[in-house]
């Protein structure tokens, strides 16, 4: 026989309670019965605190992304202000440089050609476009220690002696010194190039004769596309050569100009990229013709 009764609907403990004649066992299911009515409420109370704590939890997501994108228009207006002053920097680049030309032979034009040829030169040899873009601004500021080195000297038409040519040799460190100090990146690129364009890669140059890898890439860069330049260009001592004179110069040598002054991987480019070197020289030149007419 069962201990429950065949119909528990009418059980005085309540309906789904059986109604058991044993006491003991009745007692039991008593017992079972609270403790999951206490289950039941703990269970709800946690459901609710779950469910507090759910609604707390959106409403901090929401604020941390309010948060989030205020600090993205901050960043972004942070990020704007510093394209500024790189921009001024480089504007300011420019002018110095446009100053310094008017203290020696060299012109705006082969100022200009110098950005042009050795941002191509950094792309050539895998540059990103913004270092090669940043390499196009310092570029300019090469010579802008000659600001620095008396007109007598840099205008003589004849051969320098000894002591002039030495303070002649004097301007890389000095545009460095110009330069120094400066947290722009753009300045810091324009200070080592400066310092090193007339670095060679034989240790022949000057001022410190580093040779190789000490010569920091841009300065070898520079001082690659300075030289193609100048060969291009007509000097009191010198006629302009023509394009490709001046490759056989740079790639064979004369009694001046060495293949070795220059970066082996970086003559190989120019093997590969003269004809663009040439094209640039041919635009920039007829530009700045072209502007002077007017
Ligand atoms: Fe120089
Ligand atoms: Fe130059």
């Amino acid at each position: 026989m069962s201990c429950f009764d065949s119909n528990d609907a009418g059980s005085p403990l309540g309906p789904g309670i059986p109604h058991v004649s044993n006491p003991n066992i009745q007692h039991q299911l008593n017992a079972v019965n609270s403790q999951l009515s206490r289950y039941a409420v703990d269970l709800k109370t946690m459901l609710r605190r779950e469910a507090k704590k759910t609604k707390q939890v959106i409403r901090v997501n929401q604020q941390l992304k309010a948060y989030a994108h205020d600090l993205k228009k901050s960043y972004d207006a942070e990020q704007r202000k510093n394209q500024e002053l790189e921009q001024a920097y480089a504007e300011t680049i420019v002018r110095l440089s446009l100053a310094s030309r008017y203290k020696d032979e060299e012109t705006g034009g082969h100022i200009e050609r110098l950005s042009h040829y050795s941002k191509k030169m950094a792309l050539c040899i895998g540059w990103g476009e913004e270092p090669a873009c940043q390499l196009f601004a310092a570029a300019p500021m090469h010579d802008v220690g000659k600001i620095g080195i008396p007109d007598a000297i840099l205008g003589k038409k004849g051969p320098l002696e000894e002591e002039e040519w030495e303070m002649v040799k004097q301007h890389p460190a000095l545009g460095a010194s110009l330069l120094m100090g400066s947290s722009s990146p753009l300045l810091k690129m324009a200070r080592e190039v400066a310092l090193t364009h007339h670095e060679r890669w034989d240790g022949s140059g000057y001022p410190h004769g580093l040779k190789g890898d000490q010569i920091p890439l841009t300065g070898r860069i520079v001082m690659l596309a300075d030289h193609y330049d100048a060969l291009r260009s007509q000097r009191p001592y010198k006629p302009s050569f023509s394009h490709k004179k001046t490759c056989d110069l740079m790639l064979t040598g004369n009694d001046r100009t060495k293949p070795s002054h220059f970066d082996p991987q970086l003559l190989a480019a120019f093997r590969e990229i003269h004809g663009e070197f040439d094209m640039i020289f041919s635009r920039v030149t007829e530009e700045i013709n072209g502007l002077d007419v007017l």
